[in-house]
């Protein structure tokens, strides 16, 4: 597919009004997107995981303007106020898709937006934000494209998930996606995220990620800026190599259900990540000392208890503690007897593999 697939045009009526809600979740990669190009594609492949009770829920009223204007005119509202600081990101995203979605110009956009984890939880809220957005632009073509079915419908979605915030590409669907294009994996792109095409281990059915919150302050790199620093970071070229093998890696265990073999790879890509924003020029450190203290207590309570538990860390200092959902009950009592001292006021999200956006 080329990008050209993905501009809408002649279209000839535009209701007057057409509001549509979507409910989107956030996103954890397994093997991590480190390292862009400049129009967003990624460097490597990335693996995540779709979370489901982690979401963004967004309503947009599109309003038709009285007078013609090229501007694109919008307004965004977040737990009810006016959020004018979130307006540069959506003001930047909104003129890149406009080539592909030039329906845009003939609205006024209402955009009224809320997530169900907390906004001070130093979750990113890109993916599920971004996906959100993104789902509703396409009710709004899909409402002037009768013809647009349920594929397009996701890949459109996915490809301006993209151009917003590169990990929320990976929100469209459920379960397992894959971003960016893999020898291995057929139908991946660098253009948007397609859902994991093979069989899967039943071993990873309701897959539980306990989000440790950490730090829930504003982090003093941001992921766009880290990206950057990837252009000229001594070990690039050899992170990509190692991004591409570790898929391969991880596509024959999502087969296989070996479970520590999965703690061992999906440790490995997290501590990787972490280690290249500290070796990167100049360099930085997200983590924090009780990002540690958890890191070891999952390791030790892995040794001592034999249950395959593992974590992995986004750009940030908290903890995605990952663990079968057979061994819930168990593991539940070492997060709270254990594990909750070294989070922020003892908080912590309870989240699991979800099934994908939803249409409200
Ligand atoms: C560490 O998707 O937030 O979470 O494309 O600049 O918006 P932009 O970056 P973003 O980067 C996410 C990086 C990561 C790894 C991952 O989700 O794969």
């Amino acid at each position: 597919m080329s990008e050209e697939t993905y501009i809408a045009s002649n279209f000839k009526e535009f209701p007057d009004r057409f509001d549509v809600t979507w409910s989107s979740p956030s996103n954890i990669a397994l093997i991590k997107y480190w390292g862009k190009n400049k129009n967003q594609t990624p460097k490597n492949t990335s693996i995540s995981f779709t979370l489901s009770n982690s979401r963004t829920i967004t309503i947009v009223e599109f309003t038709k303007k009285v007078s013609h204007t090229t501007k694109i005119k919008f307004d965004v509202y977040y737990e009810n106020k006016k959020m004018d600081s979130f307006r540069e990101k959506i003001d930047i995203f909104l003129n890149k898709i406009l080539k592909y979605c030039s329906y845009l110009n003939q609205y006024n956009l209402k955009i009224i937006t809320n997530n169900t984890f907390p906004h001070s939880s130093g979750i990113a809220s890109s993916a599920s934000g971004m996906s959100a957005l993104a789902l509703c632009i396409m009710s709004l073509e899909r409402k002037l494209n009768a013809n647009i079915d349920y594929h397009f419908f996701h890949e459109k979605a996915s490809f301006l998930s993209r151009i917003g915030s590169g990990s929320a590409c990976r929100s469209i669907y459920g379960g397992i996606n894959v971003w960016g294009k893999h020898k291995n994996i057929e139908g991946s792109t660098d253009l948007y995220s397609i859902k994991y095409p093979y069989d899967i281990s039943d071993k990873f059915r309701d897959y539980n990620d306990t989000i440790l919150l950490v730090d829930t302050e504003t982090k003093q790199v941001s992921s766009s800026d880290g990206h950057q620093l990837m252009n000229k970071h001594t070990y690039a070229d050899s992170r990509y190599e190692i991004a591409q093998n570790n898929v391969n890696k991880l596509k024959s265990i999502l087969k296989n259900g070996d479970l520590n073999s999965f703690a061992d790879l999906i440790e490995e890509e997290a501590m990787m990540l972490h280690a290249l924003m500290m070796t990167s020029n100049p360099s930085y450190v997200l983590i924090k000392p009780d990002t540690l203290n958890i890191i070891n207590s999952i390791k030790n309570y892995r040794e001592i208890s034999k249950i395959p538990v593992c974590f992995t860390l986004d750009a940030g200092a908290n903890v995605h503690f990952l663990f079968p959902k057979k061994d819930m009950n168990q593991v539940k009592l070492f997060i709270e007897n254990e594990l909750k001292r070294f989070c922020k006021d003892q908080a912590y999200i309870i989240d699991k593999m979800g099934l994908g956006p939803l249409q409200l």
